[in-house]
């Protein structure tokens, strides 16, 4: 639109004059929507004095970090380091079963290894970094000044307060204005594709909130082969779009079952799929036609994802259920 690309203008000029001619950005990225289209906008304003820092927290989705680094790096030329900590946050989450703990150490130790990376580019460039972006939307900001409920908690992961006063970063949030429908628009006017752009949220502890109980590296491919069978055949029938966020979770439990002649006793995945405008509400996503589908992404998790051997789908609407299990 118009308006649009005139934001766009706007933004990289304001970027500039801000950065100015030698200063350099550091940020993270996840693959999300929003924190690319941000790196987007960045690596278009000042190119390469912009880095990105990807850190695997060893909770993403299958392929996630190597998908990433492809897209930002190889096909969009962005300037990005791949940090891999998963066997310190999965060293972290050792014995911890409490969804708040595993939060709490996941966004501690976030915080940490980014701080580390973007110290270490720092030095590199000369002690030129002189700003973070953060790819905060509109909806953020405002949750962050007056909502003191579970999402005050959604956005510890994001607070990078400590890189901001140790090494005296100051702040660049190029969509703190704009909603998600806006970021949508201006991620295909910045030309990303449109399987990024539609893309499903994707909650900062990742899989470790999605891994019932203790997360540990077996339990956590488990859930992650399920899950992405389950995108795989969402998107192959054509249901991404319509579905506002779905994902596979690995229960605490184990059930009874049979395959050919042998009792099997392995563990449960529970299947979320759900409609929303706001994810302050949402509805589950059903149709006839859909447990139909649903019915052929069961077999082939059983039959696909070694250890377990039954199905559920989640009938629950947000309230009172949260959208994640954890
Ligand atoms: P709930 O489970 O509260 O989730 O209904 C609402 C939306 O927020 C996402 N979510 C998170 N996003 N960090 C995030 O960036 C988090 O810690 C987090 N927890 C939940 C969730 O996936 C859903 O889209």
């Amino acid at each position: 639109s118009w308006t649009m690309d005139a934001f766009v203008d706007k933004e990289i000029a304001r970027i500039r004059k801000i950065v100015g001619p030698h200063g350099r950005v550091v940020g993270a990225v996840s693959g999300g929507v929003d924190s690319t289209v941000a790196a987007k906008l960045m690596h278009e304003a000042i190119g390469d004095r912009f880095h990105a820092i990807l850190v695997d927290n060893g909770v993403m989705r299958l392929n996630e970090c190597a998908n990433v680094k492809k897209m930002l790096g190889d096909k969009m030329g962005i300037n990005i380091k791949v940090s891999d900590a998963a066997d310190l946050f999965l060293g972290r989450l050792k014995g911890v079963t409490d969804p708040e703990t595993k939060r709490k150490i996941i966004g501690n130790t976030f915080i940490e290894v980014f701080e580390a990376e973007a110290a270490i580019i720092d030095k590199e460039c000369g002690g030129e970094i002189e700003y973070l972006l953060q790819g905060t939307l509109y909806p953020d900001v405002i949750e962050s000044i007056s909502f003191k409920g579970p999402s005050a908690t959604i956005k510890t992961h994001h607070n990078v307060g400590g890189l901001l006063e140790d090494m005296k970063l100051k702040l660049i949030e190029p969509l703190r204005e704009l909603f998600k429908d806006e970021v949508r628009a201006l991620g295909k006017i910045l030309g990303l594709d449109d399987e990024l752009v539609w893309r499903h949220p994707f909650p900062g502890p990742g899989i470790a909130i999605r891994v019932l109980g203790e997360v540990t590296k077996e339990q956590v491919e488990i859930a992650r082969l399920a899950d992405n069978i389950y995108i795989e055949e969402i998107k192959k029938n054509g249901y991404y779009r319509q579905i506002a966020q779905a994902y596979a979770a690995l229960l605490p439990i184990k059930a009874v079952g049979v395959m050919g002649d042998k009792r099997t006793y392995e563990q449960v995945i529970a299947l979320r799929a759900v409609e929303t405008k706001d994810f302050m509400t949402a509805d589950i996503f059903a149709s006839a036609e859909w447990f139909v589908c649903l019915k052929r992404i069961s077999s082939r998790i059983i039959n696909e994802v070694k250890g377990v051997n039954r199905v559920v789908y989640d009938i629950s609407s947000k309230p009172p259920a949260t959208i994640e299990w954890e």
